[in-house]
């Protein structure tokens, strides 16, 4: 503006009416030679200053004469005088102007009053009032009365203030050695009189004088008073200020702006107008974002706002705009700049995410060490710190997953009540057959039960299945056997209709062998590892038809003298001891009767659990049929195969060994090592006889290894390939009692 005002002042000088026309469309503006200041008191357009020493002074210089302001320059330094009342300020913001005018006062002695000085003001026709809401009369003293009129009389107001001696003046006017009353709207003249109720005889000791004038709130402190003081001996108080609102013209802004001379307007660019209801007319004010004088043309200048950042905050980066500013918040943070960017800076969003993948990376290990644990303790649990010093092969879980294709349906072997077995392909190309225990119940896997899977685990016969190994890491132990590849002896029997065992010495031979890897089991330990479930399903046959005793683990779980019957009783109906189902004390006895069942199975081809109805119409079970059909020496009825007579009388021999392991009483039944020795003579003789009658085919049985006598070639033809293992795990059942 400054800039602005000193080019058009040099082009002033030049040509005044140049400059004149340039603002021709415009509010008036003042020239450029106009001064500013008198003395220390800015004086601002509309304002103008008629200085005493000037010799010639521009009228433009004020908006009109009642805004001329005089300026006596002999005084030092020079003072402003708004007709004769002094000026202190002027506020183009607030429309306001700070002059000092001369208070009312009384004084008296002991004769009575001895000067009364009234004040009478005016403020001229100008658009000037007293302001209302800065000016109060007030009056200061302990027997004083002010009363304050206008000029015309149509208005009156006061105050009186009485106290008594030593009061203090320190706080605010509260009525006690000064009283205020307030001051009407749009007063222009005011006459203020001051008098006391009792001539200040009462203290006239400590207050021979009061006051009364008009005080601008903002500024006034009673505390510059004491109640002693004299104008007229020492006046070392200073007047306090009264406030003048003015207004530009006494007219709505609506009127102003619809004016067609717009140069009538006073207000200049980027402004709003107010109307002041105190002076009853218009002021201008610089628009939000704008500052300056809005009574030049072009007073109201864009803040630069991101330069003041403490009057306009912005958190971002601050971009100024015309009569405004733009804040935009740091990457990574969002909200209004100007009052605070929320969410993250990115320094923290680094953090907080560097934290999380911290903590994700803690968790992660956390997880990982605790599944290892858990494999760990599932192992120790599962008796492996026992089992790791015995033969048995400790497989790990992924491993068994890897073989059996992660236990996929169509590696399924078998499945019944305790689990299932899936067939498995190791490593190292082995076939395996994993059995999968359905949940038992955790606690019941104790130590005597590592201990027997430890034991079993060492059993070694050709006729036994072999445990190849465990895996103890799962909650229940995985339990992997070799792969028996030629299905059971119940599905030759009822499934197949197979040839082999068409022929008695077939038959023989499995009894034989089966009755071998019995005793094996038998006799391998103290006490005797009873097999709990001997029946066709559980006696395999692999590629040479050579007997592989299945599912002696069972036996194992079993453990003695259990009481509940329901929940204990294991086996297959059919083949259970009726001893051990009366007395459920599982004996190798129950595994005789078991074998003698499978005897009569062998040779009947009649399943044991089937009911046969009698031609009498008596039903009745194979057991049954064969013991009274052996009573009654005819044997042959029930005989599935054909077979000689030399082979009947063998036959013979064989079937009263099996009633014999029939027995109900268990004591009454031949052992295992027995009926193990039994059938080994009855293979001797078997194979003398055959011998001696075939004596010119001998390179058609094979001598075989030297240990075994059952070494038989089996004159059928190979069978495809069955699905082993299916019948042998049905009857296997878990249950939580019997582990
Ligand atoms: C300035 O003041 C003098 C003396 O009071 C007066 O004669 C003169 O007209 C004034 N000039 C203006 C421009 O008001
Ligand atoms: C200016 O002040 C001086 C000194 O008080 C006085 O004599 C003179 O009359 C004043 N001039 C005007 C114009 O008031
Ligand atoms: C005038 O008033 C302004 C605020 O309104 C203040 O900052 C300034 O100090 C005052 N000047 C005088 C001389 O009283
Ligand atoms: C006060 O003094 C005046 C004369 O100075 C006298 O006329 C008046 O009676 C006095 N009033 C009282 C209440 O003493
Ligand atoms: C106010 O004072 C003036 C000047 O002394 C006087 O002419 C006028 O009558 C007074 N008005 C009132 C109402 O006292
Ligand atoms: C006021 O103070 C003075 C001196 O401090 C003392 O002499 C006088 O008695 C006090 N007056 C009252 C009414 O307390
Ligand atoms: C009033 O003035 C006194 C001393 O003159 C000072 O101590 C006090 O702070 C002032 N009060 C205000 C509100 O300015
Ligand atoms: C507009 O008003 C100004 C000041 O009152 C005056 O000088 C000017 O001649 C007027 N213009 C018109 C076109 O009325
Ligand atoms: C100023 O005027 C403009 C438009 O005339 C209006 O949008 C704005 O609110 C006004 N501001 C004030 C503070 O009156
Ligand atoms: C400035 O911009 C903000 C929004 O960014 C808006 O709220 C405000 O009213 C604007 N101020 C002015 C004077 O236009």
């Amino acid at each position: 503006m400054r800039e602005f005002m000193q080019i058009c002042g040099f082009w002033f000088v030049m040509s005044l009416l140049w400059c004149i026309e340039t603002r021709a469309s415009a509010a008036v503006l003042p020239p450029g030679d106009c001064p500013e200041t008198c003395g220390n008191v800015n004086v601002p357009y509309p304002f103008g200053i008629n200085d005493t020493s000037a010799r010639i002074v521009n009228p433009r210089c004020a908006m009109n004469h009642f805004f001329m302001l005089t300026c006596n320059s002999t005084y030092n330094p020079p003072a402003l005088y708004f007709g004769n009342i002094p000026v202190q300020n002027i506020s183009v913001d607030e429309g306001t102007m700070s002059v000092t005018i001369d208070e009312a006062f009384d004084c008296y002695d002991k004769a009575g009053l001895t000067m009364n000085i009234n004040r009478w003001m005016q403020l001229g026709d100008g658009p000037f009032r007293f302001s209302d809401t800065r000016n109060k009369l007030t009056a200061v003293g302990c027997d004083t009365l002010a009363f304050m009129t206008d000029a015309e009389g149509t208005f009156g107001s006061g105050c009186v203030s009485l106290c008594e001696e030593n009061i203090t003046l320190e706080d605010s006017c509260s009525g006690i050695g000064c009283c205020q009353t307030a001051v009407p709207r749009s007063l222009k003249t005011l006459n203020i009189s001051i008098g006391s109720v009792d001539n200040h005889s009462l203290v006239l000791a400590f207050n021979p004088c009061g006051f009364a004038f008009l005080a601008d709130q903002r500024t006034f402190n009673v505390s510059n008073f004491r109640l002693s003081d004299n104008p007229y001996s020492t006046k070392d108080y200073p007047t306090p200020d009264v406030v003048i609102e003015w207004v530009v013209r006494e007219e709505t802004c609506e009127k102003a702006q619809s004016r067609s001379n717009t140069s009538e307007y006073a207000c200049g660019d980027n402004t709003n107008c107010t109307f002041s209801e105190n002076g009853r007319g218009y002021r201008c004010l610089c628009r939000e974002g704008f500052t300056g004088n809005p009574y030049l043309q072009q007073g109201c200048q864009d803040i630069d706002e991101c330069k003041e950042p403490e009057k306009y905050p912005c958190e971002g980066s601050c971009k100024n705009t015309i009569g405004n500013y733009t804040c935009s918040c740091p990457l990574g943070m969002h909200g209004d700049g100007k009052t605070g960017c929320q969410g993250f800076r990115i320094t923290t969003l680094a953090t907080v995410l560097g934290a999380l993948m911290l903590v994700s990376i803690i968790i992660f290990l956390i997880v990982i060490i605790w599944k290892k644990r858990r494999k760990e303790k599932n192992f120790l649990d599962n008796g492996g710190k026992l089992l790791k010093h015995q033969r048995v092969r400790i497989f790990t879980e992924a491993e068994l997953a890897k073989a059996t294709n992660n236990y996929v349906t169509s590696q399924l072997l078998g499945e019944g009540g305790f689990g299932s077995v899936y067939k498995g392909v190791l490593a190292d190309n082995t076939q395996v057959a994993v059995k999968r225990p359905k949940d038992l119940d955790k606690t019941q896997l104790n130590e005597e039960f590592q201990h027997e899977i430890g034991f079993v685990s060492q059993v070694n016969h050709k006729n036994v299945v072999k445990i190849l190994g465990l895996c103890l890491e799962t909650t229940i132990p995985l339990l992997v056997y070799e792969f028996i590849s030629n299905g059971s002896l119940y599905q030759h029997i009822h499934q197949r209709r197979s040839q082999i065992l068409a022929n008695w010495k077939n038959c023989l031979k499995i009894a034989a062998e089966t009755a071998l890897a019995l005793d094996y089991l038998h006799s391998l330990a103290n006490p005797p590892i009873i097999h709990g479930d001997v029946k066709s399903a559980n006696i395999l046959l692999d590629d040479d038809y050579t007997v592989k005793v299945a599912d002696f683990g069972a036996s194992v779980l079993i453990s003695p003298g259990q009481s509940n019957m329901a929940t204990k009783i294991q086996g297959t109906f059919g083949y259970l001891d009726p001893e051990y189902l009366m007395t459920s004390n599982l004996t190798e006895k129950s595994d005789v009767y078991s074998f003698g069942v499978v005897l009569v199975e062998l040779l009947s081809g009649v399943k044991p659990n089937s009911s046969i109805v009698m031609r009498s119409g008596e039903k009745t079970n194979i057991i049954q049929k064969f013991l009274s059909s052996l009573e009654n020496k005819k044997l042959s009825e029930i005989l599935c195969f054909n077979a000689t007579d030399e082979e009947m009388e063998e036959i013979g021999v064989f079937a009263e060994l099996a009633k014999q392991c029939l027995s109900s009483s268990g004591v009454n039944r031949p052992t295992m090592k027995d009926v193990a020795e039994e059938l080994g003579r009855l293979m001797k003789l078997h194979q003398s006889l055959w011998a001696q009658q075939n004596s010119e085919e001998t390179e058609n049985f094979l001598g075989g290894d030297s240990s075994s006598y059952l070494s038989i070639e089996i004159e059928t033809t190979k069978m495809k390939q069955p699905d082993t293992l299916n019948m042998t795990t049905i009857s296997f059942e878990y249950s939580a009692d019997s582990v």
